[in-house]
């Protein structure tokens, strides 16, 4: 059976209070049209309780892009996870590319990252991707394997379990360069069925993400493959006719 589609739109560092306002109002007003699917939307951190203010009481979830690894303490500009949980986020995004790549972010702390938001009560999307040079090399599943190796065996199996993943191929962030639906269908494979070996039921009900320039375009065919079931969106969540036209193509005719 399939598993209930999930787009999520990934603002990064854009937006204004009016722009969030605006932004957020107009994904909630159509999101009734997308009964049978999930979308999220994470704006940045200082966006967080206006834009969940424009989605309280709908179905459209608030999301956060980041979160700290630690519990509370003197951790200058860091965001606890019982503070976002407080604001109402229900999903939060760990180990996007540009957190591993700009800021340092190793395997080991994209983990605990993960076990902090789920143990305050959210769902990590957990982000893996294979940069340009990796996929050059043939290396793309090393990468891959590495990304997931801290979720699967005990305590990260644990998280693994109630997570969303997103593949994000890093050359095809923001690049206009999307995977074709066959290259991303093949390594959201190989995620299901690495997880599938040390446990079936987690394989068989995560939802595996697409990320990378995906627009109203190439959406269609990318939710067509059996082990992409939604999206990581971020230029195209910026525009609220692009995004919704990418929810409306989880749910084919
Ligand atoms: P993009 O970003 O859609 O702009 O390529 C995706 C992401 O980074 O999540």
């Amino acid at each position: 059976m399939r598993r209930r589609m999930l787009v999520v739109g990934n603002w990064k560092m854009h937006g204004s209070i009016a722009f969030a306002v605006d932004l957020a109002k107009t994904v909630v007003d159509a999101s009734c049209n997308f009964a049978s699917m999930d979308i999220a939307i994470c704006p940045p951190h200082v966006l967080l309780g206006v834009v969940g203010t424009q989605l309280g009481g709908s179905e459209v979830a608030l999301g956060a892009q980041t979160v700290s690894e630690f519990a509370e303490g003197a951790y200058t500009g860091e965001t606890a996870a019982s503070m976002l949980a407080e604001l109402g986020c229900k999903f939060v995004i760990v180990g996007h590319s540009e957190r591993r790549h700009l800021f340092g972010e190793t395997n080991d702390i994209v983990a605990a990252k993960a076990a902090m938001a789920l143990a305050a009560g959210m769902t990590p999307i957990i982000c893996v991707g294979e940069r340009l040079e990796d996929r050059k090399n043939g290396t793309t599943r090393t990468v891959i394997g590495e990304q997931l190796r801290p979720f699967m065996e005990p305590p990260g199996i644990d998280t693994l379990r109630q997570a969303v993943i997103a593949y994000e191929p890093v050359w095809a962030i923001g690049t206009g360069e999307t995977a074709t639906p066959k290259e991303a269908q093949d390594v959201h494979n190989f995620i299901r069925s690495s997880i599938a070996v040390v446990d079936k039921s987690i394989s068989d009900t995560i939802r595996i993400l697409y990320g990378g320039s995906v627009k109203p375009d190439n959406a269609p065919d990318l939710f067509r493959m059996t082990d992409i079931d939604g999206s990581l969106v971020g230029g195209a969540s910026l525009k609220a006719d692009d995004f919704l036209l990418i929810c409306g193509s989880t749910q084919p005719n």
